[in-house]
């Protein structure tokens, strides 16, 4: 095992070493946002699944904090402790709360002996460290293998716990209620619709507003990997009465929630101040090696809708939790205004200023018919001036395509998504982008969020170079921000 720390994250969630998977139990309490994790203690990878822990208060700095839900050994039986959620029981309707309210999880105990997956409940009385497990579990048990990945809130319209979980295999997910969190009723079950090329995994449903109306939304999350679309997670969008959620569109409509190759198992926060809608996605490591660690978090997102002519569709924005003290974050900055470019690359970082491949960046662009502009990224060219690394974010806005070129990037990616492409909504030469890129995770937002791109990258250690380009015609540059954040503001 090679250390490989020139690709660890510095602003994105990473364990503290060894293999992480799905975010589990996201919950606010008291000024911090709780995230557990799907956690290998031991080793750096899969197995032995265990609820990790740690709190921000910011979404950038996370505070490691002990496993909270170990992995339950007895006899020669093992119970693993895969993905769930949690909420905060104010008003003690489990009856498990000692001094107001408690936190309770709600978790999927995989048997890997039994051959059973069945819903499991635990309560903690100290803020979410440590968890008791309820002596009468399961909770709900279908008596199958695969049945997994509860996702529970309060729904106060009915003024009951809501659990959304799927059966993979069926490609359906089920939806129950119960005034305890103890008792549940099973009310609908969603599916199969969308994308059933792979088993089902991880759901969410979450009400969202609609921007700039009264209107609000659910939207219903499911993931399922390993399908003709690879990794892969879609949303439907609809309504949901208390009972059923009702499709908006043909069942056969598929909407993916990212367009890259790694994001899955995203679920949002609960309890956050305010009704705040902020969720976020395990990236899912290429066979790209690292260590100490493998496998991280996105950047957390706010979540939205937008009206289009095809209806209602998902918007997504780096949350404002962190953009509102980015400027605090960073410590070197580079700005630039209206950049014509005419076939050709340049370095908008003349004084180069930012070093080291962790940095966030804003741009405007306006991009003439038949020309493609955008950024080159993690470069190295070699004396001759042949690329080594690159990653190429462009523009064409003749087809009104953004495509995200990882074929020099350099590592072990995943070979069939080399290069992906988002066809972009309107009729603009203009497009914004926000590109984070964090030593080897990328994510690439597109016009405010209507579109996200994440994945991998492993650049050599000199390929840190940035360049703005346009070739076969000319662009405008209108803007571009970037910010350093190798030392988050530390
Ligand atoms: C998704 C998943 C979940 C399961 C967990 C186990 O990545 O397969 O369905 O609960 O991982 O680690």
């Amino acid at each position: 095992n090679i250390p490989t720390l020139q690709w660890r994250p510095v602003y994105h969630f990473t364990p503290d070493k060894n293999w992480t998977n799905d975010p589990n139990g996201l919950l606010y309490l008291n000024g911090e946002y709780h995230l557990y994790n799907q956690q290998n203690p031991f080793e750096n990878f899969w197995g032995h699944m265990s609820w990790g822990h740690a709190v921000s208060t910011d979404l950038i700095h996370w505070k490691h904090l002990p496993i909270a839900i170990p992995e339950k050994i007895k006899d020669s039986d093992t119970t693993w402790i895969f993905s769930g959620s949690a909420v905060w029981d104010k008003n003690n309707t489990s009856g498990f709360c000692k001094n107001g309210g408690c936190v309770v999880a709600i978790y999927t105990a995989h048997s890997p002996n039994r051959r059973n997956e069945s819903q499991y409940i635990a309560y903690s009385n100290d803020g979410g460290k440590t968890f008791v497990n309820y002596e009468k579990n399961p909770v709900v048990d279908l008596n199958r293998l695969d049945f997994r990945d509860p996702n529970v809130f309060w729904y106060e319209p009915g003024k009951f716990w809501l659990m959304t979980v799927v059966v993979p295999d069926m490609h359906k997910a089920q939806f129950y209620s119960s005034p305890n969190l103890k008792d549940w009723t099973l009310l609908s079950e969603f599916g199969p619709q969308g994308y059933t090329g792979a088993n089902w995994e991880c759901p969410f449903l979450i009400q969202l507003p609609v921007e700039g109306t009264n209107v609000k939304k659910w939207v219903l999350g499911i993931s399922a990997a390993g399908g003709e679309r690879g990794v892969f997670e879609q949303y439907f969008v609809g309504d949901f009465d208390g009972k059923e959620f009702k499709n908006d569109n043909a069942a056969d409509k598929v909407l993916p929630l990212d367009y890259g190759d790694t994001y899955y198992a995203a679920i949002p926060w609960n309890n956050v101040p305010g009704d705040k809608k902020i969720y976020i996605g395990w990236m899912i490591p290429n066979t790209q090696p690292t260590w100490p660690w493998r496998g991280q978090m996105s950047i957390p997102r706010d979540l939205s809708l937008k009206q289009t002519p095809e209806g209602y569709r998902l918007i997504q924005k780096p949350s404002s939790v962190i953009t509102k003290s980015l400027d605090k974050l960073s410590d070197n900055v580079v700005s630039v205004a209206n950049l014509e470019l005419n076939n050709e690359e340049i370095n908008p970082d003349k004084a180069g200023k930012i070093k080291g491949n962790a940095y966030w960046l804003d741009a405007e662009l306006n991009v003439k018919p038949n020309a493609v502009a955008g950024f080159r990224i993690a470069q190295q060219k070699d004396e001759g001036g042949k690329v080594i690394n690159e990653t190429v974010i462009s523009y064409n806005s003749s087809t009104r395509q953004l495509t995200v070129d990882r074929t020099n990037a350099g590592g072990k990616l995943n070979e069939h998504a080399l290069k992906r492409t988002i066809d972009i909504e309107g009729n603009s030469n203009a497009v914004k982008l926000t590109i984070l890129l964090d030593k080897s995770s990328l994510e690439v937002f597109v016009n405010d969020g209507e579109a996200a791109l994440t994945t991998y990258i492993y650049p050599g250690e000199h390929a840190d170079n940035i360049t703005a380009f346009a070739a076969g015609g000319s662009a405008e540059i209108k803007n571009i921000k970037i910010r350093d954040l190798s030392n988050r503001g530390k």
